[in-house]
């Protein structure tokens, strides 16, 4: 079925989003790569490790109801379905035409015929008021927002005593450099590049905001002392590269130092990068 982002409505003005909110728009190359990175930073184990608790602190079960709101390509499905199973109702909405794609593709590999995935936004969540027993969303609220629109429309769509998770990261590289300033310019790349860079170390604020109680939170830490030690690390940090700096986030010449200087560093044995990931839930 063709899918068109018509089902989009009710945009305000305090509204706003980085290029995840653009992907629509872009030929096909550069959002297969992303939907590629996606891919990777959903089994990297601080990601994967954080999805996974907020999924038991969800409070679903076998035939429960659950909605991720931004579910790109539906990486979490597969965790999804083992906390709800197949009786249980998944819906996925996500405003990237070629993502609710990818993620319809995954459920009927996975013969999860009763998963639905359509195209939405956080902001309007096209659902009823109480709806679901749980709503999360995974590396969404750093990219659009404000956070109050996001979780309100979050709680408003989980019914009385059930649960809203989040998952959020500061993509801030802790990573071993030769060149200080070199690192310096790579982690302003996401600063400069994203919506609401410190949304990871805030959920707790803005959860009690949107009137959510019992919140609990957790951090996990993403390390490795190898860039080959998960297809994350290259993916996001040398192979996207080329399109931080077709973006004009970086230029080019300190780019590809960052990288030969990292690369060297990696050979020797003397590379190590980290970030921190942090996640939280709270009821209705
Ligand atoms: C970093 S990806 C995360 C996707 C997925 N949750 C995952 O963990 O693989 C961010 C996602 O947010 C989606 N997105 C951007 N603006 C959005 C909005 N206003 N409402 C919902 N999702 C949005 C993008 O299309 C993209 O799929």
């Amino acid at each position: 079925m063709a899918i068109s982002s018509t089902g989009i409505t009710g945009r305000n003005s305090d509204w706003g989003s980085d290029f995840f909110g653009t992907l629509n728009e872009m030929p096909p190359e550069p959002v297969n790569g992303i939907g590629h990175t996606l891919e990777a930073m959903s089994t990297l184990p601080a990601f994967r490790d954080a999805r996974h608790w907020v999924l038991r602190n969800l409070g679903i079960s076998q035939g429960s109801s659950v909605i991720e709101a931004g579910c790109g390509n539906a990486a979490a499905l597969p965790d999804i379905l083992s906390a709800v199973g197949t009786e249980g109702r998944v819906v996925g909405i996500d405003p990237t035409i070629a993502f609710v794609e990818g993620a319809r593709t995954r459920a009927g590999q996975l013969g999860a015929h009763k998963a639905r995935f359509e195209v939405g936004d956080i902001r309007a969540i096209p659902s009823a008021d109480g709806e679901f027993d749980a709503a999360f969303c995974d590396k969404v609220l750093i990219h659009a927002g404000p956070p109050k629109a996001a979780l309100g429309e979050m709680v408003r769509i989980t019914r009385g005593g059930g649960r809203v998770g989040a998952i959020e990261w500061l993509p801030f590289f802790a990573m071993s450099s030769s060149q200080p300033a070199a690192l310096d310019t790579f982690n302003d790349i996401f600063r400069k590049a994203v919506y609401e860079y410190f949304i990871s170390c805030n959920l707790a604020r803005h959860f009690h905001a949107s009137g959510l109680q019992d919140v609990v939170t957790e951090a996990f830490l993403a390390h490795t002392a190898n860039l080959n030690a998960h297809p994350f690390w290259r993916a996001f940090i040398v192979q996207q590269m080329p399109m931080f700096i077709f973006a004009g986030l970086i230029e080019e010449a300190p780019a590809q130092a960052f990288l030969a200087d990292i690369e060297e560093l990696n050979a020797k044995g003397e590379f190590s990068v980290s970030f921190i990931v942090q996640a939280a839930v709270g009821t209705k």
